[in-house]
């Protein structure tokens, strides 16, 4: 592999950060939802990671289902389109929905989700992302949930990816531009 440290130039959430910040927000949510039939909803496939620590995190049991959905392609900028590639395998009928995303940028492919999830009946929808970027936004998100907000950087690691690389990078860090220009 390439060596990664000329491709970034700032690390800007470590791995600890995280997971300390993961603790607090499933304490929270566990403390929220009691006695509520909760249903962990993961954005494939940025939120691979967040959804495997943040679950682990929680300290009951709770499902998870996965949607694929995609609107960045292999560029750094929304395509505005956001494309179903898998389809949830739940009912979301009288559920309480908890969404897990990696990050909202512009906020659009949250909207448009929020938007999908609207009919299908579920008991509640609520947003949790580990990073946000409020000078992106194009949209507003309603986000119960927010790890860290974050300057309007292209970011990669923990789940985040340019073309499909660094989303296993352990911290979240600013891409270089020389990589993506
Ligand atoms: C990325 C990221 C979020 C979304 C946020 O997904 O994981 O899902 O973009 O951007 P937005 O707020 O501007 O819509 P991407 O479309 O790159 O797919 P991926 O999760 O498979 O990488
Ligand atoms: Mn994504
Ligand atoms: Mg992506």
């Amino acid at each position: 592999a390439a060596d990664v440290l000329t491709e970034i130039t700032q690390v800007l959430v470590t791995e600890e950060e995280i997971r300390a910040r993961l603790d607090e927000i499933a304490a929270q949510v566990a403390a929220d939802y009691e006695g509520k039939d909760l249903l962990l909803v993961g954005v494939l496939k940025g939120a691979i990671m967040v959804m495997a620590d943040f679950s682990r995190a929680l300290p009951t049991t709770a499902p998870m289902d996965w949607m694929a959905v995609s609107s960045y392609g292999a560029g750094t900028k929304s395509s505005g389109v956001v494309q179903i590639r898998k389809d949830l395998d739940t009912d979301l009928h009288d559920k309480h929905v908890l969404i897990v995303e990696d990050i909202i940028d512009s906020g659009l492919t949250l909207s448009w989700l929020l938007e999908n999830f609207a009919s299908r009946g579920a008991a509640s929808v609520e947003v949790f992302a580990l990073l946000r970027k409020p000078d992106a936004a194009k949209v507003e998100v309603d986000c119960r949930y927010v790890g860290f907000d974050i300057p309007n950087e292209f970011v990669v690691g923990y789940g985040l990816d340019y073309a499909e690389r660094y989303r296993n990078l352990r911290d979240v860090a600013i891409l270089a531009p020389h990589v993506y220009s």
